[in-house]
């Protein structure tokens, strides 16, 4: 009989240059994982190529969905077919979800469908979505007395140019859509969208452990520089045009770092991803920075702050839909309908994570410098 697989790991941007590496190291290194890769394009090259190094590794449960994370809708149907699948026994449940796709723009695009920048939605309210929309179906820890499940967001150094209220502050106001902005303008949109993923990422884990019972580890890892061992050809989209390798950071933050093989990255996320945690671990936030553990708050200092965290949650919740209320103009601010919904919204968590509820601390969370490992 053949051994039953123990979770699910779910990557998104899984066709891209890190994302690829990524399912083809978890291949290697968890054969008894199905592994489920999230692409926008399922015709593409790139997906094919995906698919076939995959393969290569050896049989392995392994299979690829469509989600585009420009539409919530997208998200949220992917996200109840995997909790209904979980439910079903189709699927193990989720170990382990890497937040892996991103865009970098220097156009003023269009606003997505549901009326924010692509690159807000997609590399931010995306990502937070996908991962509270899945709570139920990650793994419970009950057994092992270990965390169950692991959220990784893919993290970049660039978030050293980021402003939080960046989305807020209205810096499209009364320009044309289309016109092209300059190197420093579209660096620190994409910066203000890491950085934003990230503390949101971790006000939400903040607000999981201090739910009760959630026996997932929320935390960032900044692959650092990468080399484009090309998974796929560079793609010329309308938001890249001419630009390639448009994710690398330009600027190095916190340490010089040279250019890691994007096997490396890769495989030091898996061997992230499924290192087993102990409850008591939680206590601990944690940025990987290639490999290397730091108190998450000597990284990104906002989580020092618990009211301004408190307040991103809110605004990231408001803004995909989950809380209601009308998100304000600026991330510092919490309008009255969000305060009142705050009840709602923890219940909101609360109920999404029922499911998964098991005996774990509500460890405290004191901000600490020092590196963790
Ligand atoms: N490259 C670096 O040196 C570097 C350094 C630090 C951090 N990072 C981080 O590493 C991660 C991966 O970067 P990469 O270098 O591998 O970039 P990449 O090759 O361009 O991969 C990005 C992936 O995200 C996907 N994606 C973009 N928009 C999407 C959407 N709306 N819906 C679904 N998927 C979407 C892309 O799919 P499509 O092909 O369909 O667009 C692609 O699969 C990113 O989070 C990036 O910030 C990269």
């Amino acid at each position: 009989m053949a051994t039953p697989l123990v979770g699910t790991a779910i990557i998104t941007g899984g066709d891209g240059n890190l994302g690829s590496e990524i399912a083809v190291a978890i291949a290697r290194k968890q054969p008894l994982i199905h592994i489920l890769v999230l692409v926008r394009d399922l015709s593409s090259l790139s997906v094919r190529q995906v698919s076939q190094k995959v393969r290569m590794v050896g049989p392995r449960s392994f299979e690829i969905a469509r989600v585009d994370l420009n539409s919530f809708s997208s998200v949220i149907t992917f996200a109840e077919h995997t909790i209904r699948r979980v439910r079903d026994r189709d699927i193990p449940p989720v170990a382990v979800l890497v937040n892996c796709a991103a865009t970098y723009s220097h156009i003023l695009d269009p606003k997505t469908v549901d009326g924010y920048d692509p690159v807000y939605q997609t590399n931010c309210l995306s990502p937070f979505l996908l991962t509270i929309s899945l709570l139920e179906s990650f793994r419970a820890s009950k057994r092992t007395g270990t965390v169950g499940a692991h959220a990784i967001n893919v993290g970049c150094s660039n978030m050293s140019h980021g402003r939080l209220d960046f989305f807020q502050a209205g810096w499209e106001a009364g320009r044309k859509e289309d016109i092209e902005l300059d190197d420093k303008e579209a660096l620190q949109r994409y910066g203000s969208s890491k950085l934003l993923l990230s503390a949101t990422m971790y006000a939400l884990r903040r607000s999981l452990v201090s739910s009760g019972n959630i026996p997932i580890n929320i935390s960032t890892f900044d692959p650092g520089s990468i080399s484009s061992k090309a998974n796929r050809p560079h793609k010329s989209t309308s938001s890249s045009p001419e630009r390639p390798n448009f994710l690398n950071p330009l600027h190095r933050f916190r340490q010089k770092r040279s250019i890691n093989a994007v096997t490396v990255s890769a495989n030091a996320i898996a061997d992230t991803a499924f290192r087993p945690m102990s409850m008591r671990a939680l206590e601990i936030e944690r940025y990987h920075i290639v490999g290397k553990e730091y108190e998450a708050s000597s990284v990104v200092n906002v989580l020092r702050d618990q009211k301004q965290m408190n307040n991103m949650l809110n605004m990231a919740l408001v803004h995909t839909r989950i809380g209601t209320g009308t998100p304000t103009n600026s991330s510092a601010a919490t309008s009255p309908s969000m305060r009142s919904n705050e009840t709602m919204v923890n219940a909101r968590i609360r109920a999404e994570t029922r499911r998964n509820s098991s005996a774990t601390t509500s460890p405290s969370m004191r901000p600490d410098e020092r590196r963790v490992k």
